[in-house]
């Protein structure tokens, strides 16, 4: 039997888009999994009136159980409903997405669960395997309006299974003929951005190339592009971490600035979790080195949620633009 997003309180990711660049802004893909990341997540985007994309990698999916993370995210929604009753704020929109699926069976299986939205990641077949692929899961995935995320380009670092050690950078000459034959709802691109904490080599200068960006919004005017790799790498929780016993050497992310340009560009989505994964880290270390006589798990996953919530909404508030527009994407969809 299929479960329906909209009957579990999703929403795709059209109207989101739609807004974001209309607004100038990208929304925040986050990726959660456990409970602490999801209500992070999920109260810094209420209370910033943020629209939020909780993301699901296959290895989330498997680390919390399949069947666990659909009813988690399901009840994030029911919670945000309650919390924005009774604070009375906006309810916003959630979409629930599968991040970086590697197959068909992969992405069906997140269609038929609930999911509102699905990327497929072909970035490492030629070109038209790529496209058959990514064809077939947009066709199965329209059937029940449920959006779809290609990519074209390698990122350097690791794409789950795919190892890349160096980029190989979107071609602008190839987007136009992948969307038409593909029908994507929105596509991922490399420009330099990378997964993991590790972007740049130590001495070289952070950059993404937005002139490659820019290349490829003058070939596909007003359509929705995604950066993914996305995470700035927060130094100040590396030092913590390393402060307190961890071992992070030269570890650089996007500088914040040129995230921001590219949000008021054509870019409508970008995907962080490494920063999350650092904050996270750093308080429970703190925690640990600070207060060893605590071993009641609230008590150093409580501050690492709330240290998490935080760095949340200052994303939506100074990075990506995102806060304060909840309202304008639900009234598209209402
Ligand atoms: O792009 C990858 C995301 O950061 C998810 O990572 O596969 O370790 O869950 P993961
Ligand atoms: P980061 O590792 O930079 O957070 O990227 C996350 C991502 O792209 C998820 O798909
Ligand atoms: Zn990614």
């Amino acid at each position: 039997m299929i479960t329906t997003y909209n009957s579990l309180g999703f929403v795709n990711t059209r109207a989101m888009f739609q807004v974001a660049l209309k607004n100038s802004f990208a929304v925040p893909a986050y990726n959660f999994n456990n409970m602490e990341q999801l209500q992070a997540i999920v109260m810094a985007c209420l209370e910033t009136q943020s629209p939020v994309i909780l993301q699901v990698s296959k290895g989330a999916r498997e680390y919390a159980d399949r069947t666990l993370l659909r009813y988690m995210a399901q009840g994030a929604v029911e919670m945000m409903k309650r919390i924005a009753r009774e604070k009375n704020l906006g309810e916003i929109p959630i979409a629930l997405h599968l991040d970086h699926g590697d197959s068909f069976e992969l992405c069906k299986s997140c269609v038929e669960s609930g999911f509102s939205s699905v990327m497929i990641d072909g970035s490492h077949l030629p070109y038209d395997e790529n496209v058959a692929l990514t064809k077939r899961v947009v066709d199965y995935a329209h059937q029940y309006d449920v959006t779809v995320e290609g990519e074209l380009g390698i990122l350097a670092g690791v794409e789950e299974d795919v190892k890349a050690e160096n980029h190989s950078f979107t071609r602008p000459e190839e987007v136009a003929d992948f969307l038409r034959q593909t029908g994507v709802d929105s596509l991922a691109i490399a420009i330099g951005t990378s997964h993991g904490a590790y972007k740049f080599k130590p001495g070289q200068k952070p950059m993404i190339r937005l002139d490659i960006l820019h290349e490829i919004e003058k070939r596909i005017p007003g359509f929705p592009i995604v950066l993914h790799g996305s995470s700035s790498v927060p130094q100040a929780a590396v030092e913590i971490i390393n402060k307190y016993g961890g071992k992070l050497n030269g570890s650089i992310g996007i500088p914040e600035d040129q995230l921001r340009e590219a949000a008021r560009s054509a870019v409508c989505k970008i995907n962080i979790d490494s920063d999350g994964r650092l904050v996270m880290t750093a308080k429970i270390r703190e925690v640990f080195a600070s207060k060893p006589e605590e071993f009641d798990p609230r008590k150093y996953l409580g501050p690492a949620r709330e240290a998490l919530k935080q760095m949340y909404i200052s994303k939506n508030k100074n990075v990506l633009g995102s806060a304060g527009q909840a309202p304008a994407i639900l009234a598209v969809i209402k």
